[in-house]
């Protein structure tokens, strides 16, 4: 059987109304609007109100994502969440997406990879359309990262944010034309030994609690830089193209210097790399598709563009997705 290629159709995004300034932070703990732009590039982030679960900004970027490809829900046969703060422990917040977009056919499930979620459930939904077994994919990265925040932390509480992503991918067959949107190559990894570094100290099996987020951020910042720009490289060689051929680079936004860390090492203008980090901070696996979302909005990320995509989570685990557009 000749492999379907999948094709992103449509994208949507959503942030809660709420925004929590810097400078309302550095009345909570012992930080400064200042610290926290030059030390991470962030002014900003969302919060989700007490009534919105990850599921209904989930839901609200996957209707937003339907609604630009021009496809109803009813043609969907897989929802994939990439969230690290589900609803409930179970079921998975995928299926509550589903059932609150009234699509009734298919299946549905969560990807737990923190921040790199996103690129993993892409790589995922790619190889459901590639085998026949999917045609349309609601790809989502969702989360409400601010529930899982120790508050009295300076070191954590300032960086993250509330937020969701979504993409439809479709199933077409093949043709000759080099050009054709698709996903071109994903390349996924992990390594277990560095949990300590960034964690969740909670969790149904180990404390029967929700945790809260702990990192060691200057050491995560290292292998970010790394990891990325290994796997940049990797992503590119498989596919056999140099790095100069991207049109657009669409990181996880974690960090403003991560960003510029990763194109400095790989001599990638800084012009070339998508970055909203300034306005919602880091919301872990909504991150990749909100910042490629709000570049296809304003006309930076044009269709028939190369786009590579890429994040490192807890886990570790990191990856990359090229696609044509
Ligand atoms: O999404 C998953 C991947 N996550 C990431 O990629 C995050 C990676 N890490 C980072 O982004 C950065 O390491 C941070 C933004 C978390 C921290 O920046 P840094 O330049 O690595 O700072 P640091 O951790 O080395 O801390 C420097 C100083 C410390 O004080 P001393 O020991 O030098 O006196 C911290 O206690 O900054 C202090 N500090 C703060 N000061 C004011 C830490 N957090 C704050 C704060 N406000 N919010």
């Amino acid at each position: 059987m000749t492999e379907r290629i999948a094709r992103i159709a449509g994208i949507g995004a959503y942030l809660p109304d709420r925004i929590l300034t810097n400078t309302e932070l550095s009345k909570m703990v012992d930080t400064s609007d200042d610290w926290i732009r030059e030390r991470t590039g962030i002014h900003q982030r969302h919060i989700a109100a007490d009534t919105q679960l990850t599921s209904d900004l989930a839901t609200q970027a996957a209707q937003r994502a339907l609604d630009d490809a021009g496809i109803s829900a009813s043609d969907v046969d897989m929802v994939i969440v990439a969230t690290t703060t589900p609803d409930n422990t179970f079921p998975s917040t995928a299926t509550k997406v589903q059932a609150a977009l009234g699509a009734r056919t298919g299946a549905s499930f969560d990807v737990q990879a923190v921040c790199s979620g996103f690129i993993y459930s892409l790589s995922i939904a790619d190889n459901f359309i590639a085998r026949g077994q999917a045609q349309t994919v609601l790809v989502i990265g969702a989360e409400t990262m601010s529930r899982i925040l120790d508050w009295t932390d300076r070191t954590t509480c300032v960086l993250f944010g509330d937020g969701a992503g979504a993409m439809v991918l479709t199933g077409e067959d093949p043709t000759d034309d080099p050009k054709q949107a698709r996903v071109l190559a994903s390349y996924l990894r992990s390594d277990g030994r560095f949990k300590e570094l960034l964690y969740v100290d909670g969790g149904p099996s180990s404390t029967q609690t929700v945790g809260h987020l702990r990192m060691a951020g200057n050491q995560v910042f290292r292998h970010a830089v790394n990891n990325i720009a290994e796997s940049m490289t990797t992503i590119c060689k498989q596919v056999d193209i140099q790095i100069e051929d991207v049109d657009w680079f669409v990181p996880h936004q974690a960090n403003q210097r991560i960003l510029e860390g990763v194109a400095r090492k790989l001599s990638i203008p800084t012009g070339k790399v998508i970055s909203t980090v300034a306005d919602h901070g880091n919301t872990s696996a909504a991150s990749v598709p909100m910042a490629f979302e709000r570049a296809a909005i304003d006309g930076r990320i044009k269709r028939g563009d190369l786009v590579l995509m890429e994040a490192l989570g807890g886990g570790f685990t990191w990856g990359a997705t090229l696609v044509r557009y």
